[in-house]
């Protein structure tokens, strides 16, 4: 993907008010490469870095406060590259194999900018998304950590991609998915798997037997309960979805942060101790 002068003139703004702010270089943020005419080029809009600056391992939390905790606070030699949107991203070593941290906004558009980018642009290889959840079944509990070995979505992507002809099953890659268990079972850390929903609206009607898809008794979310979704969120399908078109790996980690069913929800405190528990599964699971 590659980006004309003009467009760099408006990254160039970008990349000043994130020097300003004491975020990043302007030299670094404007990696430029030059197209088959010579003109100068960023190598992706969205993520200010240099090919070769983003590990082909890499951890995608939503939040950019938390893609910079998570660096912080587990790798070594850490870099960040890219602050746009104050969205960040850095690469460091865990156990000496480099890994980048991705921070990836909230909900499906945002996350697939994101996607498109690091594994057409960058490289990526292993993607591992680590967020939080609404647990939405009778078995699911705050703090629990759950795996997505499949997503379910009411969003159109799949009917984008193949135009309805194909109800696309999106999966977790099945190597990351059973790495992450076994890495879990080692460290005594309790993980549930199986199939979440995937939504585009954070608020909607699903909780609401006369919603738009309740039958005025049971609500949306009591069927897809008897379906066994475990949990509700907002990013994974796309992750699957762009996994399985560029055919790398990738996998769907979280934390329970609210509890739809018992009307439940973590403290800060809470999000911030457990969080650390699916972390470190999930890097023990990329460096394999
Ligand atoms: N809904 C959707 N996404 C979420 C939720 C939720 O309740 N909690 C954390 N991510």
């Amino acid at each position: 993907m590659d980006i004309t002068r003009r467009n760099l003139f408006k990254m160039a703004g970008v990349a000043a008010v994130g020097a300003a702010i004491g975020q990043f270089n302007v030299a670094e943020a404007l990696s430029t490469t030059k197209n088959d005419e010579g003109e100068i080029s960023m190598a992706s809009i969205h993520i200010a870095a240099k090919v070769g600056e983003v590990a082909e391992r890499v951890l995608l939390p939503g939040d950019p406060v938390r893609a910079k905790i998570i660096a912080e606070n587990f790798l070594e030699d850490i870099h960040q590259y890219t602050a746009i949107r104050n969205i960040f991203g850095f690469t460091g070593k865990y156990k000496g194999e480099r890994v980048s941290i991705q921070a990836t906004g909230m909900g499906i558009p945002s996350i697939s900018i994101y996607l498109h980018e690091l594994i057409e642009v960058f490289g990526a290889k292993k993607l591992i998304r680590v967020g939080t959840c609404g647990g939405m079944n009778e078995n699911i509990r705050l703090r629990d950590v759950l795996i997505a070995q499949g997503s379910s979505t009411d969003s159109s992507i799949v009917n984008q991609v193949f135009g309805g002809a194909v109800n696309f099953s999106l999966l977790a890659d099945f190597e990351l998915l059973s790495k992450a268990v076994s890495v879990a079972k080692n460290l005594d850390l309790p993980v549930k798997v199986g199939n979440v929903i995937c939504t585009d609206l954070f608020y909607n009607d699903y909780d609401d037997p006369n919603g738009t898809f309740g039958d005025g008794k049971n609500t949306f979310n009591d069927k897809l309960r008897r379906y066994g979704i475990l949990a509700v969120e907002m990013e994974s399908a796309a992750l699957y979805l762009h996994a399985a078109a560029a055919n790398v790996q990738a996998l769907a980690i979280f934390t329970v942060s609210d509890d739809l069913l018992r009307k439940e929800h973590c403290t800060p405190e809470e999000r911030q101790s457990t969080f650390n528990d699916m972390i470190k599964i999930a890097l023990e699971t990329i460096i394999q």
